[in-house]
């Protein structure tokens, strides 16, 4: 199968009939997993964790393990070299030399995009901060065809918090590219989706609405993808305290939700969802997160059949031009050369997608 790149960075640097050709290869793992037992067997995986995961990480793992292949990395960059001051390039050399892919997620954004320029082998960005999360929308797009059968002519409300919330950046991007969808996007205006995701949106054609109450949107959608209050991207915990009981999905609010809402999470769950709606037919979430383990086998198996790409930059070099997003790789990794995008809004970092000045 000829891909654009064997790195999967942004689920939008390839077009929608591959994610759909992941998604329904993931479904046909789901359905015979047997016959992929041996797919990778011969091939390592490593995972290169800076930031805490449960099923991210372990996902991947046992996706790899569940193909025949086999598994090395970190969950703790404090137990490796990195912790001696290593930075992320030296580091993705080496262990891209030993793995056939590898698997990161970082604090900082474009960090996935910075390991792909120096890695021997395909880079997935697992979670790059609060930028973008594919491999969760991968799942979640796997979740949305097997439970509600389509992945267009959806009514989707995102709730909590859209601002940081990775995951909902990149399934926003993704959904905008199928028909007829439509967002109901539900937050505190502190916690409001990024501009740049809204001109995303706007440039799609797809209808959205913001909304400050889920008692107020519930009835009407589809699809309620709930997120946990990004505690650690807040600037003081003062910040984070304000915002975090805001939303939570009770029984009571689940009595005037439609029949076939699918009620989806990318987890873990703070306090955003009541424990007692888990009983609920309509709440997915762990449904959700085993489905992730299917995807990660069908995107493994993809990647694996192409060869690494270093020209991963598109952008210009200026050197009057500068990102001055704190929370950029490029903020960290001094090394990195600078790239900017030209967009409809001005120049743009090619890393982490903000604004430069
Ligand atoms: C999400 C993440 O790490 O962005 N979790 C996940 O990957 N399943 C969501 C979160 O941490 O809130």
């Amino acid at each position: 199968m000829q891909t654009p790149y064997s790195h999967l960075i942004d689920l939008n640097d390839y077009p929608v009939t591959w994610w759909n050709k992941v998604v329904k290869l993931g479904a046909e793992i789901y359905q015979h997993p047997q016959r992929y037992v041996q797919a990778c067997a011969g091939k390592i995986m490593a995972t290169l964790f800076y930031e805490p995961s449960t099923r991210t990480q372990m996902s991947f793992q046992s996706a790899m393990i569940r193909l025949g292949g086999s598994i090395i990395g970190f969950d703790n960059p404090m137990s490796s070299s990195v912790s001696k001051g290593e930075n992320l390039k030296d580091t993705t050399k080496v262990v891209s030399s030993y793995s056939d892919i590898l698997i990161i997620r970082h604090p900082m954004a474009g960090s996935a995009l910075a390991a792909a320029q120096t890695a021997d082998c395909s880079v997935v960005n697992a979670g790059d901060g609060g930028h973008l999360h594919p491999t969760q929308t991968l799942t979640d797009l796997l979740t949305l065809h097997m439970e509600k059968g389509r992945l267009g002519h959806l009514t989707v409300g995102l709730c909590g918090d859209l601002l940081y919330g990775r995951t909902v950046h990149s399934l926003c991007k993704a959904l905008s590219c199928y028909e007829g969808n439509e967002f109901v996007l539900i937050s505190t205006p502190e916690l409001q989706m990024p501009d740049y995701i809204l001109k995303i949106l706007d440039q799609s054609g797809c209808t959205y609405r913001v909304e400050t109450s889920l008692d107020t949107a519930i009835g009407e959608l589809d699809v309620l993808y709930m997120t946990r209050i990004q505690r650690e991207r807040f600037a003081s915990e003062a910040e984070y305290l304000a915002q975090r009981d805001v939303y939570c999905l009770t029984p009571e609010k689940m009595a005037h939700a439609r029949p076939d809402l699918a009620v989806l999470h990318p987890l873990p769950r703070v306090d955003e969802i009541s424990v007692a709606v888990d009983a609920d037919a309509r709440a997915l979430y762990f449904k959700q997160a085993q489905y992730g383990m299917y995807i990660r086998m069908a995107l493994i198996l993809m990647l694996l059949e192409s060869k690494p790409k270093h020209d991963l930059l598109h952008g210009i070099a200026d050197a009057h031009l500068r990102c001055v997003n704190s929370k950029c790789i490029t903020a960290t990794e001094s090394y990195l050369p600078h790239r900017f995008l030209q967009t409809d809004d001005g120049m743009v970092c090619e890393y982490c997608e903000e604004r430069v000045l």
